[in-house]
């Protein structure tokens, strides 16, 4: 009954955080596509009242002209919109999914013992661990180097994207020594998701905040607030497509349990950064093509390096592997290799083992996650063979082969 009530939390939670998640990323895009799309204005009445910036567009039926002053209008309007829910509520949804899906079941979820052996308690505060420091680190980066030391402006992103893109790829490397593969894909994921919620919580917003006070007093604001707002914006601007291939890519075996994991994720996320690259500057004009070439020739290597060799496929499914494996020696495998985790009294994902009717019942989905995509058993915690594995494949394929 619990694993049944936490798969709907788990589901519930996570429509919950698409949704969010489309509203923040979108209105992101949106406003990203917008900033390089803002011609100066030839208006002079536009221009004397502080536009910097404008955009004709039509969408859904009207016409719409967005302004944009530098750095403010002269007065405050009565009704302004702020962009801020739809970062936390995607951030607080993700975190309580990840609480509901990981951490409750650290032993099974968290730990692979053949990556290492030691206690949920110590993974649980890991991998929080990770969300944290991420954060820390990246702010200090940020802190440190981001700043001219001539003027003081905030920017210099050449060196502070190369550092956060070293620390990114670091950390990468050190989950996927310390976590199963799919949380490993994941924890990365959320912390750069954190990174990007933080800096909206601990920067832009209150930036914002301080510039609308010191126009009410009548102050001259600040441009510290704007340039450090602009900063972070641009870093998650090429946070986002990472992140999202990095939540996505952990529900592919042939990724996380690939050999050298990290270094397929690190592939994945730079190729992120080149696609969104290739879009910004798409945006002002410039179809730079070698970003997206550079893309796919990233893509297509992964491609290959993880293409499953034909002698792996057929390993151990040599002379003892009969022909027709009949349900008692499917049952045998069955009973030592995947009962103790779908059974009566426990069965994850409703999957029920125990029986040769159920495995009979079950059997699509059993071939599918034991010998297709072998992410069964979890872990391989029962240290199931090949051999065995490719009875299993025998048995459904023989079956399903009659007329
Ligand atoms: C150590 C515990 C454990 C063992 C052993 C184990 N499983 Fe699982 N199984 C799980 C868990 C946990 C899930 C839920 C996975 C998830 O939510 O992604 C699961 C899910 C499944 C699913 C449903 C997958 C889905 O996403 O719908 C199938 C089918 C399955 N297991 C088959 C097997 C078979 C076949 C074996 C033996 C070869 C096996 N399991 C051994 C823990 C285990």
């Amino acid at each position: 009954m619990e694993s049944y009530l936490l798969d709907w939390a788990n589901l519930l939670l996570r429509w919950l955080h698409v949704i969010v998640g489309i509203a923040w990323i979108g209105a992101s895009f949106y406003f990203v596509w917008l900033d390089n799309h803002l011609l100066k204005p030839s208006d002079q009445a536009l221009q004397a009242k502080g536009v910097d910036g404008e955009l004709w567009a039509v969408h859904g039926g009207g016409f719409y002209n967005p302004q944009k002053y530098m750095v403010a209008p002269s007065h405050l309007p009565q009704h302004l919109h702020w962009f801020y829910w739809e970062s936390y509520w995607t951030w607080m949804s993700g975190f309580a999914l990840f609480v509901v899906l990981y951490l409750f079941n650290a032993s099974s979820f968290l730990i692979d013992k053949r990556v290492l052996d030691w206690t949920p308690a110590a993974a649980i505060a890991a991998a929080l661990g990770f969300l944290a420091a991420g954060w820390l680190v990246y702010d200090q980066i940020c802190r440190r180097f981001g700043r001219d030391r001539q003027t003081g402006a905030i920017g210099n992103d050449g060196l502070v994207l190369g550092l956060i893109a070293v620390f990114v790829a670091l950390a990468t490397w050190a989950a996927c020594q310390l976590f199963a593969g799919r949380a490993a894909f994941l924890i990365i994921g959320a912390m750069l998701a954190t990174m990007m919620s933080a800096n909206v919580f601990f920067w832009i917003i209150p930036g914002q905040k301080e510039v609308i006070a010191d126009m009410r007093a009548g102050r001259t604001p600040s441009p510290l607030h704007g340039q450090r707002g602009k900063q972070r914006s641009v870093h998650n601007t090429y946070f986002g497509l990472p992140v999202l291939v990095a939540m996505l890519s952990n529900h592919y075996g042939m990724l996380y349990s690939a050999r050298w994991n990290w270094a397929v994720l690190i592939t994945l996320m730079l190729a992120g950064v080149l696609i969104r690259s290739y879009f910004v500057k798409r945006h002002k004009g410039v179809n730079a093509w070698g970003l997206v070439l550079a893309a796919l020739i990233l893509l297509g290597a992964l491609i290959v390096a993880l293409a499953p060799t034909v002698s792996a496929d057929r390993q151990g499914a040599g002379k003892e592997v009969p022909a027709t494996p009949n349900i008692a020696q499917v049952q045998a495998i069955v009973a030592q290799r995947c009962q103790m985790c779908h059974n009566e009294a426990l069965s994850q994902k409703n999957i029920q083992l125990h029986t040769p009717a159920l495995i009979e019942q079950n059997a699509q989905a059993l071939y599918q996650q034991a010998v297709v995509l072998k992410l069964m058993p979890l872990n391989n915690a029962t240290q199931i063979t090949e051999q065995e594995r490719a009875v299993l494949g025998r048995w459904f394929e023989a079956k399903n082969a009659k007329p």
